[in-house]
C-alpha cells in the first residue's frame, strides 16, 4: 500500500498541514521537538485508531482546539481509499472511509497497515511482559479483525470478572462468577490460538534475520509463555476454565484473575539463554531489529500488500552495521517513513531515492538535496 496524502487539522502541533507523497522512501528531517514523531503518530493512528504514544486521546488535539482531524488517501492494488478520522475533545471519535461514516471501530482495521519501529521498542527485550504482548497484539489486531474483537471481549470480561472476585471477597454470593469464567475461557482460547500461530511464524523469520545481523554466531528463539499452568491435549478453553475454577479461592483473596492471556509473556532466548537476563545493549538491539524485520515479513506474507513502515528515530540508535542491515532489508516495494535529525544516518542510495522533508516548528517543507 502507498500513502498518497496526509492532511492534518489541529492534530498535535499542526494547525494545518497538507502533504503529498510520491516516493516509497520518505525522510522527515529536523531537530528535536519540531513535530517529526507527530507525523508518524498520525499515520499509525490511521491503521489502529489508537496512538502508539499518547496515553489519552485528548493529547492528540492541538492545545486550545476542540477537535483534531487526520485525512488520508491510501492507494492499494484495488484502488484508492480515503480514510479520515476525527477526534473531539471529551467526545466520540468519528471514522470515515471513502466519505462514509463507519459505525463500528473495527471497520477501520485493515484499511491501512503499519509496522512501527520506535525507540520505545528497544524495551522489548528487557521491559515488562506487557511490551512483548503489545508487540504481538499490534500485529494481530491489524491482520485479524476477529482477533481484535476477541481481545476487546476478553478485556471487558476480565474487568467484570475482577470486579466480581472483589465483590465475592466482600461477601457477595459467588453465583455470577461462572458466567465470566466461561466467557473468559472462550475468548482466552481464541487469543491463544492466534498468538501461538503468530509466534510460530515470527520465530522462524526472526531467527533468520538475527543470524544474518549477528553474522551467524548466535541463535535467537521465540516462545509464547501462556499464563496457564497445564494443558492436556490442546483444549485451551477447557484448560483455562479448569484452572479458573481450581484457583478461585486464591483469586478471590487477591481480587484478580491470575491465569489467561493478559499475563502471557514472550520468551526470547539467545543460544538457549534468556535474553532478558543477560543480553548486552548491542545484543538487545539486534534482537529487536530481528523482531521488527520478522514482523514486516509476517505482514508481507499475510496481508495482500506490504504495510507502511514507520521508523521513528531508530537509525541513530543503531550502529552502522545494524543501520545498513535495516535499510537494506526494506524492499523497494515497502513505503517507508523515517524520522531523523541527521542525513548522515542514511546511505547515498537512500538519500537519492527519498523524498526529504524538513520539519521545523510545526511546518513541513521539501528539503533541497542540493548541498
Ligand atoms: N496537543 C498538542 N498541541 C500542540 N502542540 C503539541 C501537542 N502535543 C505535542 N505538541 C508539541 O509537539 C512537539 C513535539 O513534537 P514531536 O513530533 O514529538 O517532535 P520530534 O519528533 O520532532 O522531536 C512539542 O513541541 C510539543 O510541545
Ligand atoms: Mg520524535
Amino acid at each position: 500500500m502507498f500513502l498518497r496524502s496526509l492532511k492534518l487539522e489541529n492534530f498535535r502541533s499542526y494547525a494545518e498541514l497538507d502533504l503529498e507523497f510520491d516516493r516509497h522512501k520518505v525522510i522527515f528531517l529536523g531537530d528535536n521537538a519540531q513535530g517529526k514523531t507527530n507525523l508518524l503518530e498520525a499515520i499509525a493512528i490511521l491503521a489502529t485508531g489508537q496512538s502508539p504514544f499518547a496515553a489519552k486521546e485528548a493529547e492528540l488535539i492541538r492545545w486550545d482546539a476542540d477537535q483534531a482531524i487526520i485525512r488520508s488517501v491510501v492507494e492499494r492494488e484495488l484502488g484508492a481509499t480515503a480514510v479520515d478520522l476525527l477526534f473531539r475533545a471529551g467526545g466520540r471519535r468519528a471514522i470515515r472511509v471513502n466519505g462514509i461514516y463507519q459505525r463500528r471501530f473495527a471497520d477501520l482495521l485493515g484499511k491501512v497497515m503499519i509496522v512501527l519501529f520506535s525507540v520505545e521498542d528497544l524495551q522489548l527485550v528487557k521491559g515488562s511482559p506487557s511490551h512483548r504482548r503489545r508487540y504481538l497484539d499490534g500485529i494481530l489486531v491489524q491482520l485479524s479483525p476477529t482477533y481484535y474483537q476477541a481481545l476487546q471481549h476478553y478485556q471487558r470480561v476480565l474487568l467484570q470478572r475482577n470486579n466480581a472476585l472483589r465483590a465475592i471477597g466482600e461477601g457477595v454470593s459467588a453465583d455470577s462468577i461462572e458466567i465470566w469464567d466461561i466467557q473468559l475461557a472462550r475468548y482466552g482460547a481464541e487469543i491463544w490460538r492466534k498468538r501461538l500461530s503468530l509466534v510460530e511464524q515470527l520465530a522462524s523469520r526472526a531467527k533468520d534475520w538475527h543470524a544474518e545481523i549477528s553474522s551467524g554466531h548466535e541463535q535467537l528463539s521465540l516462545r509464547l509463555l501462556p499464563a496457564l499452568d497445564r494443558l492436556e491435549g490442546d483444549d485451551w478453553e477447557q484448560a483455562l476454565l479448569a484452572q479458573l475454577q481450581e484457583g478461585r479461592s486464591r483469586e478471590i483473596a487477591r481480587g484478580q484473575t491470575l491465569a489467561g492471556p493478559h499475563r502471557d509473556d514472550l520468551e526470547l532466548t539467545i543460544n538457549g539463554r534468556e535474553a532478558k537476563a543477560f543480553a548486552s545493549q548491542g545484543q538487545q538491539r539486534t534482537v529487536v531489529l530481528a523482531l521488527k524485520l520478522a514482523e514486516l515479513d509476517v505482514f508481507r506474507r499475510e496481508a495482500a500488500e506490504p504495510p507502511l513502515l514507520l521508523l521513528d528515530d531508530v537509525l541513530a540508535e543503531l550502529d552502522i552495521r545494524r543501520q545498513n542491515a535495516l535499510l537494506a532489508a526494506i524492499g523497494g516495494e515497502v513505503q517507508t517513513f523515517v524520522t531523523s535529525t541527521h542525513l548522515s544516518d542514511f546511505t547515498a542510495d537512500w538519500i537519492d531515492a527519498a523524498a526529504i522533508f524538513s520539519v521545523h516548528r510545526g511546518s513541513v517543507r521539501p528539503f533541497s538535496k542540493a548541498f
